[in-house]
């Protein structure tokens, strides 16, 4: 049994990192003939985008997956320890997959993910939910083969935690969810320690991976025929500053665009390390969309102090000016923290202030949740659930205010939409995203999935909008 260790991933080796390339021993190939599996996968898109790994490794061992949990042999949860509400879901599920084991014999059971990585969960399982089968950390996945065959072998609990990340594993396959937008991991973890995320402990140190690994792969998604990349990390900003060479996120975008992707995304944003060549790139290629995830946190210098997150409000406002200068049509969204242990009705107001001055697309907001091991965890916390509630949706008016007031610049402009599927709101309706990642659902008479088409904006809401096809 390998448990995680918080303290231990607490530390920051100053090794370089090694890279592996992913295998799977032959006689592990057959170990899922006639199985099913089904996944069910919480989070942020690392943690999807782990599941498409963890789906294709399962595929190359014969399992066919499945959506319906009644019939599968094997149920995992990759799950997500960002916020409280994240962890009651995965412990709540945990009930319904209890059930399940006991009527039908044979289920392997699991979770992985970054709420496997936390110390005390983990204690949890060890004590309560002894009837789970497996368990295993984010650094651990292309250790599945191994991990699965000896818990269906040795029917007993099966823990493979570790709390330190190993080596960059390369060649990992993937079963992609989209057919035509792909996402495309640029680095692993992150240093960066805001008091209040646990990410830091559950992903480990930050490593970039090598630009040939990532070209190649992008060169491979345009050969397959995908249409766009999200090029994914933490601190994506930050990528290369773990390498030795002087190659930094402005030559891997400027990289990634020449190789003809149609579409090229970048997720998440930190202010503190966006540069000036950055911006110049993004401005130089048209393809590089004019979208940008500029996570705010909070509006008052106090407490972006409080949080560790290295900008002041200036500084950040600064850089949404010289972004809005520069990259015309920007859609900018963010991410929001209320009742932050110590925040004022005056710091609170000052969060408003800014999002008065960026008028943001959209944004993700969130109240206050403690995770243990961090910092916050211990910070003194006397604003009441009232409080931070009437705050939030306080925030939501506002954030909502401006995402329409956005939406309705759209009415009656021709704008490109990526088509990626049906959609729900009647026949002949199709769905997909513009450029600046507005969700459009656009009218057609023939088939126009997996195609960029020029989309007239017939109506317009707070979160979508409709079109009619342009020819
Ligand atoms: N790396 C990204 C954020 C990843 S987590 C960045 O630095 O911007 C996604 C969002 O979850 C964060 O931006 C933050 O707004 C929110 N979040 C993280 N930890 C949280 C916590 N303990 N309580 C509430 N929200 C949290
Ligand atoms: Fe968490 Fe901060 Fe790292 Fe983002 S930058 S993952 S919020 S520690
Ligand atoms: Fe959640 Fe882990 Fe992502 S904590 S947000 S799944 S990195």
């Amino acid at each position: 049994m390998q448990k995680p260790n918080i303290i231990e991933a607490r530390k920051r080796s100053k090794a370089e990192v090694s890279i592996d390339y992913f295998k799977i021993d032959e006689s592990l190939l057959e170990l899922g003939k006639n199985k099913k599996y089904y996944i069910k996968t919480y989070g942020c898109q690392m943690n999807e985008h782990d599941t498409e790994n963890i789906k294709a490794i399962l595929e190359k061992m014969s399992y066919k997956e499945t959506s319906d949990m009644d019939e599968a042999d094997l149920i995992l949860l990759n799950t997500c320890a960002i916020r409280e509400n994240a962890h009651n879901k995965v412990f709540g599920f945990l009930g319904r997959i209890k059930h399940l084991k006991s009527v039908k014999k044979g289920i392997v059971a699991g979770i992985c993910g970054c709420m496997a990585q936390e110390e005390h969960v983990v204690n949890e399982i060890l004590e309560k939910y002894k009837w789970l089968n497996i368990v295993f950390g984010t650094h651990n996945i292309n250790n599945l083969p191994k991990i699965l065959k000896e818990a269906t072998e040795e029917e007993k609990q099966k823990i493979e935690v570790f709390s330190v990340e190993g080596s960059i594993i390369e060649n990992m396959p993937a079963k992609r969810y989209y057919k035509y937008k792909a996402w495309v991991n640029i680095m692993y973890g992150c240093d960066k320690f805001c008091t209040y995320c646990i990410v830091p402990y559950t992903r480990g140190k930050q490593r970039s991976r090598k630009k040939e690994d990532i070209i190649n792969e992008v060169k491979d998604l345009v050969k397959e025929g995908y249409l766009e990349v999200t090029l994914l990390g933490q601190n994506v900003n930050a990528y290369g500053k773990d390498l030795k060479e002087s190659y930094k996120m402005e030559n891997l975008l400027e990289e990634v665009a020449l190789t003809g992707i149609k579409r090229v995304r970048f997720v998440t944003s930190h202010p503190w390390d966006f540069t000036d060549s950055m911006i110049e790139v993004i401005k130089k290629y048209p393809n590089i969309m004019p979208y940008i995830h500029l996570p705010l946190q909070s509006g008052s210098d106090n407490v972006l102090k409080l949080m560790n997150r290295r900008y002041t409000v200036a500084s950040y406002l600064e850089l949404v000016n010289k972004l809005r200068e520069n990259i015309p049509n920007l859609s900018l969204t963010t991410d929001i923290i209320v009742g932050f242990p110590g925040e004022t009705e005056e710091n609170f107001n000052e969060t408003l202030n800014v999002v008065n001055k960026c008028k943001y697309d959209s944004a993700f907001t969130f109240i206050f949740s403690k995770r243990v091991g961090t910092p916050a965890y211990d910070m003194k916390d006397d604003i009441t659930v009232k409080e931070k509630e009437e705050r939030l949706y306080k925030l939501n008016n506002l954030i909502n205010k401006y995402a329409l007031e956005n939406n309705l610049k759209y009415k009656d402009k021709i704008v490109p939409v990526l088509i990626e599927n049906f959609s729900d709101k009647g026949e002949d309706t199709y769905m997909g995203y513009t450029d600046t990642m507005k969700l459009v659902n656009v009218k057609s008479d023939k088939n126009i999935i997996g195609r960029i088409v020029n989309v007239k904006i017939t109506d317009v809401k707070t979160f979508s909008m409709d079109g009619e096809i342009v020819v």
